[in-house]
């Protein structure tokens, strides 16, 4: 491959959207030179952050097909919604098989599908079109969870043996946007938005450096969910006002709160388990993921809340609601952490390094839609579980079809128990 440099066009200028073209001033080798958005505000919105930040030269398009189309374009991001992912995957690749562009790769924002059908029919239309893949699954790309696998391997596992505890969680107050809260549009509740986040960094954790994801083989998936808060009348009442009444926890919840137990056998038949725990239920500071690593003679912790700086702010200062401190911020005085670099705390910056170079060099990303997939294999076991209240033995029969109740509108705790 002869390309020196990436441009690329992203699909969803939304949240996620700006967190990507934010870490772009870190991210070598490629331009952001396209933006499609249904929504023109955010395309606009996105194009003026690109100029900003001095990344890339966004032409502002009115189609997916229209993006790829541009010869100026070589990848695209897919930045959008869950319930969008497969019919804009079906337009990239509707227009890369018809001839209208050509595109060396696509990457694609967690969870690659609502369900194991979905994720696997993005894998299956990237090959069709013969795409490079790349899963967006920032936090394996964080420089703490980078240093941190690389120093538990190198001068703890080496030594004393391999790790054979993983606990990764992902909390917060909840999501910004009311798609995220109903079930049928995001997938789940919050075992699938943000769980797929902590059994990815806990497998990739106790997996060898240069070993494949195979090296660890899944056999058993044990999970729990509940709806802890937003299912209470106030609180319910609260997500109705947000979404001009359409989010309605209190006949249609989705879970904000999930465990689950993973157990895995490595290559010498020993068990090794991966320990999750998410929800939209913890009010703090804001966003807390936290990992630990657990081995025969030493162990491993990370924070995202226990920062090197901290603000505080007396009761004389009144604020406006912000996230200018941390994301998912809750408050605005007293002693507050500030993470100073998000994008690059969170992995963001890593991770489209990662995948501008993979696609540059022709090669498939290390993290790609294979892993977007076993990810939802493990989520949808997960759902399973929780709602037999039982153990699965992992793979289960039927999980290519399974749909979680919570994404049918079918899951109401209040009246199963
Ligand atoms: N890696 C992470 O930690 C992380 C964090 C947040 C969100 N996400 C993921 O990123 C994706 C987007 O989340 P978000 O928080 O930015 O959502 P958002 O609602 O804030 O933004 C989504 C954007 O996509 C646009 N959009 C909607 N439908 C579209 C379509 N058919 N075509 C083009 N654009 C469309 C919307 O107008 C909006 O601007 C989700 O899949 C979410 O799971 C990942």
């Amino acid at each position: 491959m002869s390309k020196k440099r990436l441009g690329v066009g992203i699909i969803g200028g939304g949240f996620i959207g700006k967190f990507h073209i934010r870490s772009w001033v870190s991210v070598r080798d490629g331009d952001i030179n396209g933006v499609f958005d249904k929504s023109l505000d955010a395309a606009n919105e996105a194009a003026s952050l690109i100029k900003q930040l001095n990344v890339g030269e966004p032409k502002i398009h009115n189609s997916v097909a229209e993006l790829v189309a541009d010869p100026k374009i070589d990848a695209v991001w897919i930045l959008a919604p869950n319930f969008t992912r497969l019919e804009i995957m079906e337009e990239i690749v509707d227009a890369v098989e018809t001839g209208k562009g050509e595109l060396i790769g696509v990457a694609c924002e967690k969870p690659l599908g609502r369900n194991v059908f979905e994720a696997k029919k993005m894998l299956e239309l990237a090959k069709r079109a013969k795409l490079l893949d790349g899963y967006l699954e920032d936090q394996i790309f964080s420089p703490t969870t980078v240093r941190g696998k690389e120093l538990i391997w190198t001068r703890g596992a080496n030594i004393a043996g391999r790790p054979y505890l993983a606990r990764a969680a992902e909390e917060h107050s909840g999501p910004h946007m009311p798609w995220f809260w109903e079930g049928s549009l995001q997938g789940g509740g919050v075992l699938n938005d943000m769980m797929c986040h902590s059994v990815e960094v806990g497998r990739h954790l106790l997996t060898e450096p240069g070993k494949p994801r195979e090296s660890l083989t899944p056999v058993k998936v044990t999970a729990h969910t509940e709806c802890l808060k937003w299912q209470n009348p106030k609180y319910a009442n609260i997500l109705s006002k947000n979404s001009n009444g359409k989010v309605d926890y209190i006949n249609r919840p989705a879970e904000d709160y999930a465990r689950s137990i993973i157990e895995y056998r490595d290559e010498q038949g020993e068990k090794v388990i991966v320990e999750t725990t998410t929800s939209w239920a913890f009010v703090g500071a804001g966003l807390r993921l936290s990992m630990e690593v657990l081995g025969p003679e030493y162990s491993l912790a990370i924070n995202s809340l226990d920062t090197d700086m901290k603000i505080f702010l007396s009761r004389a200062i009144s604020g406006n609601e912000g996230e200018d401190l941390v994301e998912k911020q809750n408050a605005e005085g007293g002693l507050m952490p500030i993470v100073s670099n998000e994008e690059n705390a969170y992995g963001y910056d890593v991770e489209n390094r990662h995948m501008v170079q993979s696609f540059l060099n022709g090669k498939r990303p290390e993290e790609n839609f294979s892993d977007g997939v076993n990810v939802t294999k493990l989520l949808m076991t997960a759902y399973m579980s929780a709602e037999e209240e039982r153990t699965i033995k992992f793979t289960p029969d039927n999980l290519d079809s399974f749909i979680p109740k919570v994404a049918k509108g079918e899951w109401n705790p209040k009246l199963n128990k």
